[in-house]
């Protein structure tokens, strides 16, 4: 029986709670799958009292029996591949057995890192607030057709095509100021290259796609978040990948008829890491509390992340771009502080116009939310297991959303841990 490949992916800046959900759906899954980006993710799970953040190891990993594929969408560190694998043994988790890479899936090199830090010093204050993981530009030679894909590394010219990209690197570092020690990195770079030959290498889309005519059940793990997406994001403060439904087909090689379920995961407020417009921050005593609450510091680089209430033009526009068929909230828990939730509902522009479209202008142009005021329900949360019981002011919050968002709300998440998580309307059956 052919199966169709659902997807889970963030509907605003990243940190959605994504690692979180594919861990928890991961049970009802053959198959977990990651299409674009690179360790500029952090996805975090939590069980068992432990918490774990995985980089670039889909969140399919701690289940038994489940396939993970790493797909030719992702760019690749072997270095901090190698890490992630090795944090892993100690849980005993045969990572071997259960982790495929595609040999179309590109390389990060050293100097990608060290390209990736130069460009961004000299964008001075315009700068994106990158995550220095070498993605942008690994991205970049991946589009100029003279990036290397993991496939070359079983190839005997692999460090000769290293040192002809290696050195059209360093003809453009020489143009910045910047200092490296290539030597010690690179040692480090081919040591986790020889660790990298030791994992199946495949060719992932045969594998996707015969998996799915076998019938097999596959969820694609999105990262980042579509309003980092680099066509429809706030460009040009986005990430170098297609963050959207569309990024899973050539991410992993599966036709956009073999889509079925979209799942949107988003926060009940909002949070974006990096520089780039955020027309909901919040920059006073309710923005800080926010940030308190719901330990909103990077997974990835520690950085404190923004906060601000939620905005519903950017989600109908993520929701439109994605066909998002479900959707999922997180950290409805942290609201519990407020007395009052706003939710942004319109945005007005500088001309006076008022509006429900996340516009072109979003990073040149002065946006003023339009709030409505919904009544909290300021009491702890945390420990509700079943959607009756949550506090009326909260059916209503997400009543709401649903009557404006028009995508039942199927998943909402009360806490960091696997288990404070709440199912409605059937979502796993
Ligand atoms: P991802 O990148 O989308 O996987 O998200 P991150 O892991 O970067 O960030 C989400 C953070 O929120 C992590 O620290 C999670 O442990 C935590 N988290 C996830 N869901 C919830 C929730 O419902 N409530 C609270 N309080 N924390 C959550
Ligand atoms: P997950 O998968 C939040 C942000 C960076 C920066 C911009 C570009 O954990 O949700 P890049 O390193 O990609 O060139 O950075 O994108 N960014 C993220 N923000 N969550 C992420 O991933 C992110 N990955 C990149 O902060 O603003
Ligand atoms: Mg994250």
């Amino acid at each position: 029986m052919q199966n169709k490949m659902d997807v889970l992916l963030g509907l605003q800046w990243g940190d959605e709670g994504k690692g979180k959900i594919v861990d928890f759906l991961a049970p009802k899954y053959n198959v977990v799958a990651r299409f674009q980006g690179g360790p500029n993710a952090g996805h975090t799970l939590e069980f068992d009292g432990i918490k774990h953040v995985l980089h670039q190891i889909p969140s399919g990993i701690f289940r038994n029996d489940i396939i993970n594929i790493i797909g030719n969408g992702v760019v690749l560190d072997p270095v901090i591949f190698k890490k992630e694998v090795e944090a892993l043994d100690k849980y005993n988790i045969d990572v071997r057995a259960n982790l495929f890479v595609s040999k179309k899936t590109q390389l990060i090199l050293p100097t990608h890192r060290l390209l990736d830090a130069a460009y961004e010093e000299a964008k001075g204050k315009k700068k994106i607030g990158s995550t220095l993981k070498g993605i942008g530009p690994t991205y970049q030679d991946k589009v100029a057709r003279q990036g290397l894909r993991v496939g070359d590394i079983l190839s005997e010219s692999f460090k000769k095509k290293y040192n002809k990209l290696v050195e059209k690197h360093l003809e453009i570092l020489s143009h910045y100021n910047t200092e490296y020690n290539l030597e010690a990195v690179e040692s480090e770079f081919f040591n986790a290259i020889e660790f990298l030959k030791t994992f199946d290498l495949i060719e992932g889309e045969y594998k996707i796609n015969s998996e799915l005519s076998a019938g097999s059940k596959i969820l694609a793990e999105g990262a980042q978040g579509s309003l980092l997406d680099i066509d429809f994001g706030s460009y040009p403060y986005v990430t170098s990948s297609n963050t959207t439904t569309s990024g899973a087909c050539s991410g992993l090689g599966v036709a956009p008829n073999n889509i079925g379920e979209v799942y949107g995961i988003f926060k009940a407020y909002c949070t974006r890491v990096g520089g780039g417009p955020f027309p909901t921050e919040l920059f006073d005593e309710d923005g800080a509390r926010m940030q308190k609450e719901g330990n909103e510091f990077g997974a990835t680089t520690g950085r404190p992340r923004r906060c601000g209430w939620i905005d519903l033009p950017a989600l109908k526009y993520t929701i439109m771009i994605n066909g998002v068929t479900q959707l999922f909230m997180m950290k409805a828990d942290v609201l519990s502080i407020f007395k009052t939730i706003k939710v942004c509902t319109h945005y007005k522009l500088p001309d006076g116009t008022v509006s429900d479209i996340f516009p072109y202008e979003i990073v040149d142009q002065e946006i003023e939310p339009v709030y409505k005021e919904l009544p909290g329900w300021n009491i702890a949360i945390d420990k509700i297991d079943e959607f009756d019981a949550l506090p009326e002011e909260l059916k209503s919050y997400i009543q709401f959303l649903e009557n404006e968002l028009k995508v039942p709300i199927n998943i909402i998440s009360l806490g960091p841990d696997r288990t404070q998580t709440i199912m409605r309307n059937g979502v796993l059956a």
